[in-house]
């Protein structure tokens, strides 16, 4: 039988094999919604400029709303051979009005169309993507002002650092997910240009006007050039490069979360709502949301290559590889929105083991660098000689076996004659958070004030 989308030019049907290649009904069924709206903004244009007749785009759009209703309610019949939403939008919108469906693709091509709901459908994950990411932002605010100013150890290279707050550790990651979610504000700002009206390639020469279908879209204006228009998925590629990002710093805290639940740290308490159990080691608690959490890095950041790699080579304007940006990207959302939503109740239920995590801060010669700070301050040294001195205090003071303000005075004495019992006030965890009060630091006083702009600035 002959083609049902183009009949006038095939005289057969095609192919299985050229069916299931081609259609993309089975994953862009997912842009129906946007599918639909553009065209009934394209109608309402289209007899607002005497292109089509009051009683023809009044059929549509009632017609239009029908189809939505069925797509929605779940009693649409998608067809493959009606390869993609477009068509089988329209060949639907046939059935219910009639003749008057048959106009609704006048001065429009798939390749606007398409652009336009694929890009109505990216522009609502970069909201979402913002949205996820503020509620993560206030789990971890709520976590930095409850332990603003507990001590834990800081780390590099996972080698016990200098003593930091609970608070200002959440505050880290509430500035990484800050920037984060200004990418994707940035990214909506610049893609948030209509292909509506840019038809197959070219333009039109109907009196078409695209303001108003871009107004009606909540555009803030038509793509200037008919060919970019129809050609780009640099929006798709800009969310995917953000979220890659973004999945990456959920799985820096992912990974910090499960070496923290295991029992050789100690540092936290994982809720049962967030971990599962183990069929056969009855005493696991296994923090298998974390997990899943670092890993969706590699979908999301997959897509993305996935989709640079499609679009790399492609000679303007539209090529049929360009319908494989699709499920890529929607696999690349779904996982964003899943792994942010599973952080924020992580998160949120996290319970901190303060004493554990206070135990810990003291120990492994955190306070050295305080230490080595007191002899530049109190006895002039350069900072290089009491860096010497302090490395030759915890040299003995490992060899006792025990941490520096244990080490006695007349022992500190015997490395540096001038030392006083001053020293002592240096050393403890507490005095040596609320000793760092430059800008930044780890103070909790600085870290209330953090807490207090952010909270500010998330109202
Ligand atoms: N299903 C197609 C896609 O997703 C729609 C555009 C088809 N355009 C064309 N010229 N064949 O890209």
């Amino acid at each position: 039988s002959a083609n049902q989308m183009w009949g006038g030019r095939f005289s057969t049907g095609v192919d299985a094999i050229m069916e299931a290649i081609n259609a993309s009904i089975d994953f862009d069924k997912r842009l129906a919604r946007q599918d639909i709206e553009g065209s009934r903004a394209h109608a309402a244009m289209l007899a607002a400029q005497g292109i089509l007749t009051d009683s023809d785009a009044e059929a549509i759009r009632e017609g239009l709303l029908t189809v939505l209703s069925e797509i929605e309610g779940g009693k649409f019949t998608y067809s493959r051979a009606l390869e993609d939403i477009h068509m089988n939008v329209e060949a639907r919108l046939k059935e219910i009005v009639g003749e008057p469906a048959g106009r609704l693709h006048t001065a429009r091509s798939r390749n606007d169309q398409v652009a336009t709901d694929f890009k109505l459908w990216m522009r609502d994950q970069y909201d979402a993507a913002i949205a996820g990411i503020e509620a993560l932002q206030k789990a971890l605010l709520a976590q930095a002002e409850q332990g603003a100013d507990w001590v834990m150890p800081g780390f590099t290279h996972l080698q016990t650092a200098q003593p930091v707050t609970w608070g200002h550790h959440m505050l880290a990651y509430v500035e990484m997910l800050g920037r984060d979610a200004s990418r994707f504000r940035d990214g909506r700002t610049r893609m948030n240009e209509s292909p509506l009206g840019a038809a197959a390639l070219a333009g039109t020469s109907f009196p078409i006007d695209r303001h108003m279908t871009a107004a009606a879209l909540g555009f803030d204006r038509p793509a200037a050039n008919s060919l970019d228009a129809v050609s780009d998925r640099d929006f798709a590629l800009e969310f995917l490069a953000s979220a890659s990002i973004c999945a990456m710093h959920l799985s820096r805290l992912a990974e910090e979360l499960v070496i923290w639940s295991s029992a050789q740290f100690r540092f936290v308490r994982m809720s049962d709502a967030f971990s599962t159990g183990s069929s056969i080691m009855p005493q696991k608690k296994n923090p298998d949301a974390a997990e899943l959490i670092r890993a969706k890095i590699g979908r999301i950041m997959g897509a993305m290559v996935g989709l640079f790699t499609v679009m790399k080579g492609l000679p303007l304007t539209y090529s049929k590889d360009m319908q494989e940006d699709k499920e890529q990207a929607f696999d690349a959302a779904d996982s964003l929105m899943l792994a942010l939503a599973a952080m924020t109740g992580m998160i949120a239920d996290l319970s901190a083991n303060r004493e554990e995590l206070e135990r810990a801060a003291a120990s492994g010669f955190s306070t050295a660098t305080d230490l080595a700070d007191w002899l530049v301050r109190a006895l002039n040294l350069p900072f290089r000689d009491a860096h010497h001195v302090t490395g030759s205090l915890v040299a003995m003071a490992e060899q006792k076996g025990c941490d520096l303000p244990d080490l006695t005075l007349p022992e500190m004495q015997s490395v540096h004659s001038g030392i006083t019992e001053e020293v002592f006030g240096v050393l403890g965890v507490y005095n040596s958070v609320a000793s760092r009060t430059s800008y930044g630091g780890t103070a909790p006083l600085r870290v209330r004030e953090q807490i207090s702009t952010w909270n500010e600035r998330l109202e």
